[in-house]
């Protein structure tokens, strides 16, 4: 039975005259299933009159004989899970048979797509090769691999072979930092009317980056003073995604902790670095940028140095006219002191001076310099100190002028100073009246203030006085209204002697008058005593 059929499907393909002059059909005579489905394929014939004809159906797939006529058998295939052509077979008779072929075609949907891992970092510029693994699908002349960017189609082809890696080269730029890239399987059996199936893979994200050509650059002095505080920082322009990349900052092993800001394109690291005597000498400042899979790396040369004050030491800060003063600065070894006003020393480091103390000294600044070399720079440290000495009142001929000699009415200024630490008190009392002179005003010359004068600087110090002579010049014009002044007195003085005189005459003549009156009385007894002083009795009388 098994035999037979295969030999007239021979037959019937070799000797198609011979085998084929019976018609049988096969319904439907090619059909797409998904694997492992059923299908009932109807087997029928036009002619054949012989009972002993035989009507079935040459598959290695399970069947059933669901329904049959006259001239027709249905068969139930189910399990066909692979491509196939089942043949219909008639023998009508010996010598007649007939066949009709089946096709039928299996889908299937892939069993993995994938898009193989990208690099963690792409650098931006270099191109990107996707793979995508398919493996299984079916029927493959329908299957196509499409490689996606986000939604954006970068490349579609046919799957062919089993398994099939799909591959595409796409340049990467700054654009697709994040893009999505997937890949997907399209099976497409729109014809057959069972629609066009997708299958996707996983999507992988791109992570690209731009470093640039130039190293990080240092914002860092070349010294640094142990026991101090310095910024460090360093910075990188161009980089992208800034945001991404990482700074590493490092004096020799020690990590430094760095507050990182970022730009557009750029970022700056700033690192508040205190080094300690202990890393004194040279040392390597390291900045290193990590972005992708690569970093920038820039190091500098740090020398850390130790550079105490010096000390200025003055034996006495305060002293008095005429002591001596120990003026020393001295720094430690490797420095050079300076110190103004010292002559040549024999040692570099240490400097000296000794001073007699005078009144020019008061105030006087002593600063050290220290000079120092390190790398190359020459570096300072300067302390000064300052000199009090005390001094006398001291009242000088160029500043308290002993001889004043001005003109009066001109409008002069009376210059008097003291000098003397503390500043001492001063006053000037003319001799004589003890007036006191008006110093420092700006005011006319009264012909008063002409007199010699003592001035008195007086302080806990001591006291010193000098005499000062102020004479005043008389100008012409007085002397003018003096005459005008004295005609008038001499005039007034004459007219009231002219009265006087006249008035004495008066006098005389009526006390000649009364006399001879008082004679008449006494005569007669009843005369009064005399007046004692008739000239003043009358002044009163003439008072009245
Ligand atoms: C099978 O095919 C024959 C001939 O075309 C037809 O007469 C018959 O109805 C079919 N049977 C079924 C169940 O469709
Ligand atoms: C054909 O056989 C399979 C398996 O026995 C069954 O699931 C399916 O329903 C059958 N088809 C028809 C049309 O009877
Ligand atoms: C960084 O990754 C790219 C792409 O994956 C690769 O070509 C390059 O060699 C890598 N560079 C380093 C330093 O690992
Ligand atoms: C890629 O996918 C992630 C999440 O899966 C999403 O956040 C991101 O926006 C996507 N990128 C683009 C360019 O669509
Ligand atoms: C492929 O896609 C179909 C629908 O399109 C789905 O039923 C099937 O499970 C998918 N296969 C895989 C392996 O994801
Ligand atoms: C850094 O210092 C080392 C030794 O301390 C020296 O050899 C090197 O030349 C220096 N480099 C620069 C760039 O100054
Ligand atoms: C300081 O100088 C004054 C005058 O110049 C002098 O009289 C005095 O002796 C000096 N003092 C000393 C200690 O040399
Ligand atoms: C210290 O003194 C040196 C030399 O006298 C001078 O060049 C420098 O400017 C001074 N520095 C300061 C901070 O005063
Ligand atoms: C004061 O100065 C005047 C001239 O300016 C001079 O004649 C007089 O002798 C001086 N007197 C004294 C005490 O120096
Ligand atoms: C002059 O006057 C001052 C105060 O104005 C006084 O202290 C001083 O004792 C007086 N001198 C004389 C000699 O009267």
């Amino acid at each position: 039975m098994v035999a037979l059929p295969v030999l007239l499907a021979l037959l019937g393909t070799v000797l198609p005259a011979v085998a084929g002059d019976l018609e049988v059909s096969a319904s439907p005579r090619e059909a797409t299933l998904a694997q492992g489905g059923s299908i009932q394929v109807n087997c029928s014939f036009l002619v054949c009159d012989r009972k002993d004809s035989e009507l079935g159906l040459e598959t290695d797939f399970s069947k059933v004989l669901v329904d049959y006529g006259t001239n027709w058998r249905l068969f139930n295939l189910s399990g066909v899970d692979k491509d196939s052509s089942p043949i219909c077979y008639l023998s009508c008779g010996p010598g007649h048979q007939g066949t009709a072929r089946v096709s039928l075609t299996v889908y299937v949907f892939p069993e993995e797509v994938e898009l193989s891992p990208l690099p963690p970092w792409q650098p931006s510029g270099q191109d990107l090769t996707l793979r995508c693994l398919v493996v299984g699908g079916a029927p493959r002349n329908r299957l196509t691999a499409v490689l996606l960017r986000n939604e954006e189609e970068l490349s579609r082809q046919p799957v062919i072979r089993e398994p099939t890696e799909v591959m595409a080269t796409v340049p990467v730029g700054r654009g697709d930092h994040g893009a999505n890239f997937s890949c997907r399987t399209e099976l497409d059996l729109q014809a057959e009317g069972l629609g066009l199936f997708l299958n996707k893979s996983a999507t992988r994200q791109l992570r690209t980056f731009v470093l640039p050509a130039t190293p990080p650059a240092f914002d860092t002095p070349r010294v640094l003073e142990a026991g101090t505080w310095q910024p460090v920082t360093c910075s990188l322009d161009g980089l992208f995604p800034a945001l991404e990349a990482q700074v590493h900052l490092a004096l020799g092993d020690r990590r430094l902790s760095a507050t990182v800001t970022y730009g557009k394109d750029s970022l700056s690291a700033t690192a508040s670095l205190e080094v300690t005597a202990q890393e004194e000498g040279d040392q390597r400042l390291v900045c290193a940028v990590l972005l992708g899979n690569r970093s920038l790396e820039s190091w500098r040369n740090l020398t850390v140095y130790s550079f105490p004050e010096p000390i200025l030491m003055l034996s006495a800060t305060e002293a008095s006219e005429g002591d001596l003063v120990m003026v020393q600065c001295e720094a430690h070894p490797g420095a050079m002191v300076t110190l103004s006003g010292a002559p040549a020393q024999p040692l570099p480091q240490k400097s000296q001076l000794l001073l007699n103390a005078s009144a020019a000294d008061n105030g006087r600044r002593f600063s050290c310099s220290v000079a120092l070399e390190v790398a190359g720079q020459v570096l300072y440290k300067n302390r000064t100190q300052e000199l009090t000495v005390l001094y006398g009142p001291r009242l000088d001929e160029s500043d308290c002028p002993g001889n004043w000699t001005w003109p009066e009415g001109s409008e002069q200024t009376l210059r008097c100073q003291a000098w003397g630490n503390p500043s001492p008190q001063l006053q000037c009392h003319r001799k004589g009246d003890n007036t006191s002179l008006p110093i420092g005003h700006l005011r006319p010359v009264k012909r008063e203030l002409e007199g010699t004068y003592v001035c008195r600087a007086v302080s806990w110090r001591g006291e010193a006085s000098r005499e000062v002579l102020v004479t005043v010049l008389y100008k012409p014009r007085n002397m003018v209204i003096i005459v005008v002044l004295l005609a008038i007195a001499a005039i007034v003085s004459s007219v009231a002697l002219t009265m006087y005189f006249y008035n004495r005459q008066r006098k005389i003549r009526k006390y000649k008058l009364q006399k001879a009156a008082e004679e008449a009385l006494n005569l007669n007894g009843l005369g009064e005593p005399a007046p004692a002083h008739p000239e003043l009795a009358s002044s009163q009388t003439q008072q009245c």
